[in-house]
């Protein structure tokens, strides 16, 4: 949703912008661009592996940019870091942030990262890989019904409890190691019938926010962030996922009741058919912005 951010960010000649999930850098560059030599670019990501993918390709559009191996949790100490600040504390602050939540592409087709079914890799789907329990740790930690929990709320499986069950009686046999053997006993735990997607994606997408602790994590950034940004700015999410979205949507709402932000987009935006088209996987994003008061 290129054009869609940059339509809803404006990052006009010598602003400030923070890419709180930098990715390989495909938003930042064109961010990039647009604000110019007298702008800022901070980029921010917590797996420093497409940190360096990102930094070849900005390197290339010779304005200044910074970059964050972080969370984006940590957007105030970076902050401090590059003067910018809190704008509440007297600084300079934001004129703007982006937040494009979830996996990279990048991030999905290493198959040593562990994050897709279709390869074979090892149980791991950390975005930081130097910190936090991988998803095998999660699978042999957790009881049957804390995993079948997980499933439930954060993949919506209907069949959560079977494929918790079967994950257990397996562990107990032998080790569960690899992608490819959990989605193959997913497939075999689950009954046969009319699917549209493949049997083992909502239990990857739950592992996945577990592992990385992804809504917890959000809310709490969504509650301070306001703080940062300059009156004027602007802030972008894009989420994949419905709690995800639940989550940006009532804190935006949230600012607006307090004063603190105007609600640009009353609906969210959805990328185009051509989009969807050419990139299967836009398909369930949803893009809010906000106004900082
Ligand atoms: C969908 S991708 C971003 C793609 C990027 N906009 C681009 O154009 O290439 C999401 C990125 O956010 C990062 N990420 C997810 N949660 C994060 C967090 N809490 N702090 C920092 N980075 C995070 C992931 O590592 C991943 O690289």
């Amino acid at each position: 949703m290129l054009r869609e951010v940059l339509d809803w960010l404006r990052p006009g000649p010598g602003k400030v912008i923070a890419d709180c999930t930098l990715g390989t850098g495909g938003h930042a560059v064109a961010i990039l661009r647009e604000i110019g030599p007298s702008g800022l670019l901070i980029g921010i990501d917590r797996d420093s592996e497409v940190i360096e993918v990102a930094r070849g390709f900005l390197s290339q559009a010779g304005n200044p940019f910074r970059l964050f191996h972080s969370n984006y949790a940590g957007l105030g100490q970076i902050l401090q870091e590059t003067e910018i600040g809190s704008s509440t504390a007297g600084a300079r602050g934001l004129d703007g942030l982006l937040l494009d939540l979830g996996v990279s592409s990048y991030q999905l087709g290493r198959p040593e990262r562990g994050f897709s079914f279709q390869c074979e890799g090892p149980l791991d789907m950390r975005m930081d890989r130097t910190s936090g329990p991988t998803a095998g740790e999660l699978l042999r930690r957790l009881k049957e019904e804390e995993l079948a929990r997980l499933f439930w709320d954060y993949g919506e499986e209907r069949w959560s409890r079977r494929i918790a069950r079967a994950i257990k009686t397996y562990l107990r046999k032998e080790p569960l190691e690899t992608t490819t053997q959990l989605a193959s006993l997913i497939e075999r735990a689950v009954p046969r019938g009319k699917r549209r997607i493949h049997p083992a994606t909502r239990v990857f997408q739950a592992l996945r926010i577990a592992v990385n602790r992804e809504l917890g994590g959000l809310e709490a950034f969504l509650s301070t962030v306001y703080q940062y940004l300059r009156p004027g700015a602007r802030m972008v999410a894009i989420s994949f996922h419905s709690l995800e979205d639940r989550i940006v949507k009532h804190s935006f709402l949230e600012g607006f009741k307090g004063g603190i932000y105007r609600l640009l987009t009353k609906k969210p935006i959805r990328p185009s058919q051509e989009e969807v088209r050419e990139n299967p996987r836009s398909r369930s994003a949803k893009l809010r912005a906000v106004e900082r008061i």
